[in-house]
């Protein structure tokens, strides 16, 4: 007989989570033999983290831990399934599962969600078993009577204690099946107060960082374009509420308190879901977007889920962003463990639009080389029939009216300046006035007999059409076998409309959400093996495709086509809560601004840039000696300590967020020897004083020379003193006005 246990009032729940002590609970047994695996617990330990998960009497998996590191001795109790809640809520509801499928009652964010070929929708996952390497698991699920199989993935960086989650959905049923909704992971957080950090925005106004509590019911952050979209951003931060008070405002600390964060390694529609339960705890759920989603299994047939990672920081937000930052270069970019400060960059873009030809970048490469510039990048234009955004894309051919023998006299001369050279490309993308299109009108994404809207006058190939992908890596292998091309500027103007693939039976069709994202990475994969030295940047009309699954395939990204230096500064500071600044590519253009008509001097437009990987995207041709002369003195300084400000550790000192008069950000070496600190004043207000820079993260019995590259310390500042000093102490700047900048560095003294 079914037995229950009704607790009236959610405290004494609340106390309950998570623990052992809950045995005498024991809400409901739904079969009389023993579940397999009951008690078996599964640890894993990396950087100052402790995840834990273990099988409950029920057979479920269930979220035990996940946190500060705890002593390799600590004994942890076992799983136990939470009771129901009144009538209402079954234990397959309040037990916070690993990955919880729909069936049973489950009335929290399911993980997965299936369809059997015979109508059936019920899908109970239950232990079967596991396999551990150390510091990764693959435990094996399956449903309690038909044949489908979860393989949950866990592989823990024993440095960071960052955790990769995913799964593997098999179909050994006699029947296909439709998979509805397939999560990479769930994460579960202890009931507590919590601050939720994420990333939103629109084009030209990517990187808004939004913080709010996390009240009970569920947000939602995602993107149903097929794309990641600049509206936001596949990555969250939760804080812990460390102010003791059990009401009041939260807070959410920089430099203080816990942090859980995670980011979906994937480039096409996704889905978050933030969850703070009925027990108050709060589960994140996240993956492949459901929305439409419909990835038909035949069988013996598996669906693989993005890797979702995640993290955990003593240390704030800025620890948990300093923990990323690391792992990213570590682990996720092409060029990993040790990848190469980018080079600086001038691109044509903003000078040349669409006019390019072979004077006219002959010209700005040799005013580009003077000022000390490593590759140069030749934008859109130089291809098909491409005067303006109307015709072109899908022909890949060179432009024989604007460059009549080819590509090769342009690189050469780029090659004689002592630069390497860049090209653009949209390969993705094509425009109905095109040879491309006229020949191949069925290959873009499209439902038959029914419009195609066209976003910029292009349409999207059908990238998981085989014969699209192989077209696509044909004609990019191409232009680097016949090209000595060192990078690709990879453009993406536009988002997924009418997403039909009709070559394939109707019940294939939504298959299109994975198998073109997978595509894509393939021909990034194959062109980095056909071409080793090729560098990628991703670029979506600005930061529409930024999120660690391309960014195994590429080597930098365009954060955004707005490069107002004052806007800039505060969607950088929100890129780096996700991204490092390795990646965050960042061009000094003109002043007055394009997008605002701000005016800025080309110290503060210089610096601005310099916080990221910077580039150049300024008409040469307009620039005055003086200009050049100051450009080329901060690209050199830039160049000596790049290093330092892309892969360092990173500190915001001072917030340029909430409309705040001033911006500060330091960033530390890895073995401490350097750190680089930049300052910016926007509109100050009554003659208010920069504040102190207490600068963090030194060593603080080192003694470190401070030198100005760029405005100055208020006088008395002690040219050498110890880490202590210049943490404690800090630094005044003689930094006073609207658009100001300074910048300067410290050097250890041996
Ligand atoms: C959008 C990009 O973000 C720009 O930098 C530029 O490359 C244009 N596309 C070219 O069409």
């Amino acid at each position: 007989m079914k037995t229950s246990f009704v607790i009236h009032g959610l405290t004494a729940l609340v106390r309950f989570f998570f623990s052992a002590s809950l045995i005498f609970l024991v809400a409901t047994s739904a079969s009389n033999a023993a579940p397999a695996g009951v008690g078996q617990m599964f640890r894993l330990d990396g950087g100052d983290t402790t995840y834990i998960f273990g099988v409950n009497e029920r057979g479920e998996l269930q979220a035990l831990y996940w946190g500060g590191k705890l002593a390799p001795g600590d004994k942890f109790p076992e799983a136990h399934s939470l009771p129901e809640i009144a009538s209402f809520d079954p234990p397959s509801t309040t037990t916070p599962q690993e990955y919880a499928a729909w069936g049973s009652a489950l009335y929290t964010e399911p993980a997965l969600k299936i369809t059997f070929a015979d109508g059936n929708r019920d899908l109970v996952l239950h232990y079967v078993s596991s396999k551990s390497t150390g510091s990764s698991y693959e435990v094996l699920m399956k449903d309690i009577s038909r044949e489908i199989y979860v393989t949950l993935r866990y592989a823990m960086d024993t440095e960071s204690g960052i955790l990769a989650r995913s799964a593997v959905i098999e179909n050994r049923e006699k029947d296909a099946v439709v998979v509805e909704q397939a999560a990479a992971a769930q994460w579960t957080l202890a009931p507590s107060r919590y601050t939720l950090s994420y990333l939103t925005g629109r084009w030209g106004a990517e990187w808004t960082l939004n913080q709010e509590p996390i009240q009970g019911g569920s947000r939602v952050i995602e993107s149903r374009r097929g794309t990641t979209g600049h509206q936001a951003n596949p990555w969250f931060a939760i804080s812990r509420d460390d102010s003791q008070k059990s009401n009041g405002p939260l807070s959410a600390g920089e430099e203080h308190g816990e942090v859980w964060f995670g980011a979906l390694a994937w480039s096409g529609s996704w889905r978050f879901t933030i969850e703070k339960t009925q027990l108050e705890s709060v589960r994140v759920t996240g993956g492949f977007n459901p929305f439409d989603f419909g990835y038909k299994l035949k069988p013996g047939e598996k669906l693989e889920t993005p890797i979702f990672y995640g993290g955990y920081s003593n240390h704030g937000l800025g620890g948990a962003s300093r923990i990323l930052h690391k792992f990213e270069l570590q682990h996720i970019l092409p060029q990993s463990p040790n990848p190469k400060p980018r080079p600086v960059i001038y691109n044509s873009w903003e000078a040349t639009e669409f006019n390019v030809d072979v004077a006219g970048q002959e010209a700005l490469a040799e005013k580009a080389a003077s000022l000390g510039i490593d590759r140069f990048v030749m934008d859109d234009g130089w291809f098909g029939q491409r005067k303006d955004d109307r015709a072109g894309l899908g022909d890949w051919y060179v432009n024989k009216e604007k460059f009549p023998n080819g590509l090769k006299p342009l690189i050469e001369k780029v090659h004689s300046l002592k630069m390497d050279f860049g090209l653009w490309v949209e390969p993705e993308m094509i425009n109905p006035d095109s040879d491309l299109y006229r020949k191949h009108p069925d290959w873009v994404l499209n439902f038959s007999g029914r419009p195609r809207t066209e976003s910029r006058n292009q349409l999207v190939l059908n990238l998981a059409r085989p014969d699209v992908r192989d077209y696509v890596l044909g004609f990019l292998n191409k232009l680097l076998t016949e090209n000595d091309i060192a990078f690709l500027k990879w453009d993406y103007n536009r988002n997924w409309s009418e997403p039909g693939w009709d070559a394939v039976t109707a019940d294939e069709q939504k298959k299109v959400y994975v198998e073109f994202i997978r595509n894509v990475y393939w021909v990034l994969a194959e062109l980095r093996k056909k071409h080793p030295k090729i560098e990628i940047e991703s670029c979506s009309g600005g930061g529409g495709r930024v999120d660690l699954g391309i960014l195994r395939y590429t080597d930098e990204v365009w954060p955004s086509d707005n490069t107002d230096p004052f806007d800039r500064l505060s969607m950088q500071d929100g890129f780096t809560y996700a991204y490092t600044p390795q990646i965050m590519m960042a061009w000094v253009t003109a002043s007055p601004h394009w997008l605002n008509g701000r005016n800025t001097t080309l110290a503060y437009r210089m610096l601005s840039s310099m916080q990221g990987s910077l580039g150049i995207g300024d008409n040469l041709n307009k620039w005055s000696a003086e200009d050049f002369a100051n450009a080329k003195r901060l690209i050199a300084a830039y160049h000596e300590v790049q290093k330092t400000i892309t892969q360092g550790d990173l500190y915001r000192l001072v917030s340029p967020r909430d409309d705040s008069e001033f911006s500060s950000t330091q960033t530390v070496s890895p073995d401490k020897s350097q750190s680089v600190v930049f300052a910016f004043t926007v509109a100050t207000k009554q003659g208010r004083l920069f504040p102190l820079l207490q600068l963090q993260g030194l060593d603080p019995t080192a003694k470190y020379k401070l030198t100005a590259i760029e405005g100055k310390a208020i006088k008395g500042t002690p040219e050498s003193a110890s880490g202590d000093w210049w943490m404690h102490h800090g630094v005044n700047l003689d930094l006073k006005g609207d658009y100001q900048a300074a910048m300067f560095r410290l050097d250890r003294e041996h």
